[in-house]
Formats: C-alpha cells, structure tokens, sequence
C-alpha cells in the first residue's frame, strides 16, 4: 500500500487588507516561504459587506508567476493587458499565467445577497519560465468536471485527475493540481499524490481529519491566539493543512460532519525567490529591471500598450 502523507503543519488563515482595501484572509504568503514551494501564495477573500471589497484590485502589473482565482460567489470583473476582459462567475477559475509580464485589473462585485467568496493562489514559476509569453485561461463552471467517488465523494477538478476523470488546465510547469472536494459525513476521500511535491489542504466548510493518525501532538500546530488551549485534530474552515513531503497518498475522512477542502500539490522549484508585491522574481537584480521596466512603460513584452494606474 502507498504510504500516506502526514501532516507536518497547521494554522489559520490571517486577515490582511490588500489591493485598494479589500479585506480578505491570508492562508499563507511571504511570511511562509519556502514551505509551500511551488506556491508563494493563498487569500481567502469571502466577505458579506460590499464596502470590504468594491475598492478591488486596480490596474496593477504581475511578472514570473502564476495568479489562480477561484470565485464561489459574487463576482470580480477583470480587464488585462492582452485584451481579454470579462466576468468571473461563482464556480469560474481564472488561470493566469504572467510570465514576462501582464497588467490587469481585478474588481470584486457583490451577489445579489451582498457577498463575495472566492480563492487566489500564486504559483511561483521556475527561472526557466519567468519570462514566459503571458497566457490567460478563463474557465467557466461548466469547463471544470466534477467526479463522484464512493461514499457520495465529490471533487471538482480544476487541474489533475480524479477517479479516470481530468481537469481542463494542463501544461502547467510545475505539473500542479487543483480540488475543490466535498466528503459526506461518515465517508472519506483516497487521494494518489506525487511523491516529493508540496502539498495543502485548505478547509472551506465543516469539519474532518486530515489524516489517519489522528494525534494532535504529531504535527505543529501554531495557534490562532496564544491563549487558544485546545488541540483538537478535526479542523474547520480557514484552516491551512500542509503536508509532509513524503508519501503517494492523502486520507481526508469526515465523522459526524461533512467537510469540503481545496486540495492543492505541485513540484518544488527549490529557487532562490525575490519577491516585492505582484512581482516574484529570482534575484533582486530582476526586481530591479522590473521596476525599472515598469516605470518607463516597457513592462509589457507582448500585449496591449502598458497604462499605468
Ligand atoms: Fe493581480
């Protein structure tokens, strides 16, 4: 039998205000590298005040990464350097790749019940990609296939494989995968991962174990508030599970509540990371052209003309 991941480390997401003042929830960032390499970064940004999250995300340049969003409702507007422009919709995923260099707004607008919810992951690009032709995959809810495992299993497939059934992004290099998965109480989720890459679970709704030993006192746990005493190894939303590197397989069982969890992995890169804002590069010297790139409108290797906010 494959050997299954154990949990290495577990925290909460922590609230940040980012973009023009949107208040959002930070899974894990710069404070975290390299634990998550490939990923450099998660927000969770889920608010039910429209003043939280109308300033949005104006136009703003990214250069040598990748910027996943994932929205669950509400929606966000969004305008590029490429041309493209649209709306992403609840279910919708925006697959960004920057490479050399993009430029794009992002503005979140309410549900008719006010809200916003939704995900942005970074992935980070390897030195051989970070100039890359910038690439752009808007995917619609009806593009990303659901499987249905045994015991009422489900796992939306944004990237990767679930039982015979494969997402549509691919040709990712850091040969990522990305899950929305929803296990029933009493039932639990079997999942193949790759030996040696990184990998996450996030906690999106209710509760359950992350993996079989079940012993609060086998992992790190850093917690919430210093006076938070308890070590329960059931974990609810805004919870950030990363696993041990080692291992072919990841167990998620669910009790006596359901649980639903992004589960994400990918390879390493295990490159130096150089990193200010929207722009991670390799070294400061990159940085540095890409500020210089920036200020006198060079910014954009192949697009629409660079317009600076
Ligand atoms: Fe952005």
């Amino acid at each position: 039998m494959a050997a299954v991941r154990r949990i290495a480390k577990v925290w909460k997401s922590e609230p940040t205000i980012e973009g023009a003042g949107v208040h959002l929830k930070r899974a894990f960032g710069f404070h975290e590298l390299p634990q998550l390499d490939p990923f450099l970064l998660l927000d969770d940004f889920h608010n039910s005040e429209p003043r939280n999250f109308l300033p949005g995300f104006p136009w703003h340049p990214h250069r040598g990464i990748e910027t996943i969003t994932y929205l669950l409702e509400g929606q966000v507007d969004h305008a590029d350097s490429l041309g493209n422009s649209g709306v992403i919709a609840p279910g919708d995923v925006q697959w960004m790749t920057a490479g050399g260099g993009i430029i794009h707004q992002e503005m979140p607008r309410p549900s008719p019940s006010g809200g916003n919810w939704g995900f942005q992951l970074w992935a980070n690009l390897p030195r051989s990609h970070k100039l890359m032709d910038p690439r752009y995959r808007g995917l619609t809810r009806n593009d990303i296939p659901e499987a249905t495992l045994d015991e009422g299993v489900k796992a939306k497939i944004i990237c990767g494989a679930v039982g015979g059934v494969r997402g549509p992004v691919t040709d990712v290099v850091t040969d990522p995968e990305y899950l929305d998965v929803t296990v029933p109480a009493g039932a639990s989720f079997n999942h193949a991962i790759k030996n040696g890459h990184t990998a996450f679970a996030y906690v999106v709704e209710g509760k359950g174990y992350f993996d079989p030993q079940r012993d609060p006192f086998a992992y790190q746990a850093i917690p919430p508030r210093w006076l938070e005493m308890t070590r329960d190894c059931q974990f609810g939303p805004e919870t950030l599970v990363l696993y041990e590197r080692q291992g072919e397989q990841i167990i998620v069982a669910a009790e006596h509540n359901p649980v639903r969890f992004l589960l994400v992995s990918g390879r390493p890169i295990g490159e130096p990371v150089a990193w200010y804002g929207p722009i991670v590069m390799n070294t400061q010297e990159e940085l540095r052209q890409a500020f210089e790139d920036y200020q006198r409108g060079t910014f954009i290797k192949r697009g629409l003309k660079q317009t600076n906010a």
